[in-house]
């Protein structure tokens, strides 16, 4: 959907095209950076924005003014990305599997199935070559990349178990728009649907879903657990986020300004990497405690029937993100089919 005028706030028939203001008092406001997210403050990417917040204006003095607009409540998904392109928001972390309409579809190797097998390999990964390599792909879009932030692996959550492949048959799992999941999932017999996240709830509540894929702490702060009877955990696939900025906006920020907010960035970067793992396990814990949902760990049996039938997505990733980036990944994760 493209966005419209009056969505931006501009009003018909006005320039979008700034005037120059004649009061000197002009010069003192503050710089604005709108960060856009979909997920609660309570979350790893939530508490990281708050801490570049946080950092970012102590570190310039208050010459920036950082606005954090958590839970979809400016943009969702793909709007809250062509809003960025647009310049109406200087700053996201959206899932890297919502990257393709930035042309950089090169991201969702990132999702293949079973690539990482720790925590340790998916850091390696995002912060060595296949970090450079794809943040480097956002360029021609506009969009400059300056960080990635872990979330965890992803769990199941459905309306009936999901203990081995053949389960999944017939079931409408929610995407969030990567065609490597909608692979992965089509290969164990189930109808993969792109929603945006604010929709899950609703959709899982009145059966448009069947269940979904998310990290507990997403899991909890949604209360998805309200609206499906089962967690299933077999570390699947990964959810990773990359902190992006309208390029334009970033290199034209003054010099004694954005090496203040890259520190800030760098701190925010660390503090959410900390805290994902951690995040995760408690949010577990607090579902567990809720008693409405029943949790089960995917014995190793059980998940070589994942494997098996998800195994083949990595081979049809190399047409959708190319050759180069599934070798690097491969590489660099220590990966063999
Ligand atoms: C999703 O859409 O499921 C996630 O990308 C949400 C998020 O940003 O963690």
């Amino acid at each position: 959907m493209k966005l419209t005028r009056r969505q931006f706030g501009i009003a018909a028939g006005a320039s979008a095209v700034a005037i120059a203001s004649p009061l000197p008092l002009r010069a003192q406001s503050p710089i604005v950076i709108k960060f856009s997210h979909v997920v609660t403050d309570d979350t790893p990417k939530g508490k990281a924005s708050l801490k570049f917040k946080e950092l970012a204006e102590k570190y310039t003095g208050g010459k920036v003014k950082v606005e954090v607009y958590p839970n979809s409540q400016l943009y969702k998904d793909k709007e809250e990305i062509e809003a960025l392109q647009l310049g109406a928001v200087q700053m996201l972390a959206p899932s890297t599997a919502k990257f393709a309409p930035l042309g950089a579809k090169e991201f969702e190797a990132l999702d293949l199935p079973f690539v990482f097998p720790d925590t340790a390999t998916y850091t390696k990964v995002a912060e060595g070559p296949v970090g450079k390599y794809l943040m480097d792909k956002l360029e021609p879009a506009g969009i400059s990349g300056l960080a990635f932030w872990d979330n965890g692996f992803h769990m199941m959550t459905g309306n009936r178990p999901m203990h081995v492949a053949s389960d999944f048959q017939g079931m409408k799992i929610r995407i969030s728009g990567s065609k490597i999941a909608d692979q992965y999932f089509r290969r164990v017999g189930a109808i993969p649907q792109i929603l945006a996240f604010s929709e899950v709830y609703q959709a899982m509540q009145t059966g448009v879903v069947d269940g979904g894929e998310n990290t507990p702490s997403n899991i909890y702060t949604q209360k998805f657990f309200e609206v499906q009877k089962h967690i299933s955990a077999a570390n699947h696939a990964h959810l990773q986020y990359a902190v992006i900025v309208n390029s334009k906006f970033w290199k034209g920020l003054p010099a004694d300004i954005r090496p203040q907010l890259e520190k800030a960035m760098k701190e925010a970067t660390d503090l959410a990497n900390q805290i994902a793992n951690q995040e995760n396990v408690d949010a577990l814990e607090a579902i567990k405690k809720t008693g409405k949902v029943t949790l089960y760990m995917v014995s190793g049996a059980e998940r070589k029937t994942w494997i098996d039938a998800m195994m083949p997505v990595h081979e049809w990733a190399v047409g959708r993100c190319g050759q180069e980036v599934v070798d690097l990944l491969h590489k660099e994760a220590g990966f063999h089919t």
